[in-house]
């Protein structure tokens, strides 16, 4: 099995890896995947979270972490993905892949006798999601019937899996965004046949009985030349105090990170009360030690 896309991962697979996760936490669990564990990390584009968090999570699971910047492999001589894909499958167990293009990583999975891992791409940040859905059912105590807004770059890849995670596990979904930046058409229609996703270019009437606030960067990575219009079209949007009233009283403030202070979110909101944004970062070392179990236990049948 590989974990590329939330549209291949069902709701009971999110509650398994919720439970795994509740359990790992609980110390309920033993937490081994096998000392000949090895997982390779190939990335196209910086991290920190993502990276960090997956290789402290092998090392608790006992295995080893072997990262890759693609650059100075032999891809960026021109080695094909699929042959890189099959190379990588006869060292390792597990392959992390952060790509520009969602379809290279798709191409490597078809030539991956491993399971691969979907550490972002344009399209998809499908980790992000589970974790983040993790963090609002710790803090908000459920996840059906909670209504989470998306606010700013509605066609983000971290907005195209969040909105089919939380859809899955019977989140409202709200995106609130410029009529400019409409939401990715084939996440949108994939996340209205589970359930509620609703569109706002009014932040005051997207907010209204919204308990979680989500945010994430205007200018994605690879979008450095569009920074400068995306600044301007998004301002309306930052996540700050005016825009906390228009939402519940104790709605949450969510960011995947790297924040920018003054662009999407205010610093005031960011570091205040109602952001639960540094256990949102921590949880994904868990969600993602969790993951690696569900793979490794599908993996042994
Ligand atoms: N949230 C996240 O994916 O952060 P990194 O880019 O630092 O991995
Ligand atoms: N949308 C952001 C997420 C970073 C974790 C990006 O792709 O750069």
């Amino acid at each position: 099995m590989n974990f590329i896309s939330i549209d291949d991962v069902s709701s009971e697979q999110m509650q398994r890896i919720f439970d795994i996760a509740d359990r790992i936490k609980a110390g309920k669990m033993e937490v081994s995947i096998g000392q000949d564990a090895i997982m390779v990390l190939l990335f196209e584009k910086p991290s920190t979270r993502t990276r960090v968090s997956f290789e402290a999570a092998m090392a608790k699971l006992g295995g080893k972490s072997i990262y890759l910047d693609s650059m100075t492999t032999q891809l960026s001589r021109g080695e094909s993905l699929s042959d890189t894909a099959k190379v990588l499958s006869g060292y390792a167990n597990y392959l992390v892949a952060r790509m520009n293009r969602h379809a290279d990583i798709v191409e490597m999975a078809s030539s991956s006798t491993i399971p691969v891992i979907n550490a972002l791409t344009d399209l998809e940040h499908p980790c992000q999601s589970l974790s983040d859905l993790y963090t609002v059912r710790d803090a908000k105590k459920a996840l059906k019937g909670i209504r989470l807004a998306f606010v700013g770059d509605i066609a983000a890849n971290t907005a195209n899996s969040l909105m089919l995670a939380g859809v899955k596990l019977g989140v409202d979904i709200v995106l609130i965004g410029p009529k400019e930046y409409q939401p990715n058409p084939v996440y949108f229609t994939k996340a209205r046949e589970y359930g509620s996703v609703e569109v706002f270019d009014d932040p005051k009437e997207g907010l209204s009985d919204v308990d979680v606030i989500y945010t994430d960067t205007f200018v994605s990575m690879g979008q450095e030349k569009e920074a400068q219009d995306r600044k301007k079209l998004f301002e309306p949007y930052q996540v700050n105090a005016e825009m906390l009233k228009y939402a519940n009283d104790d709605a949450i403030v969510m960011h995947c990170l790297p924040a920018h202070r003054g662009e999407e979110i205010s610093a005031e909101v960011l570091d205040g009360p109602r952001s639960v944004v540094w256990d949102q970062a921590k949880n994904k070392m868990l969600i993602e030690e969790a993951i690696l179990l569900y793979l490794s236990e599908n993996e042994t049948g």
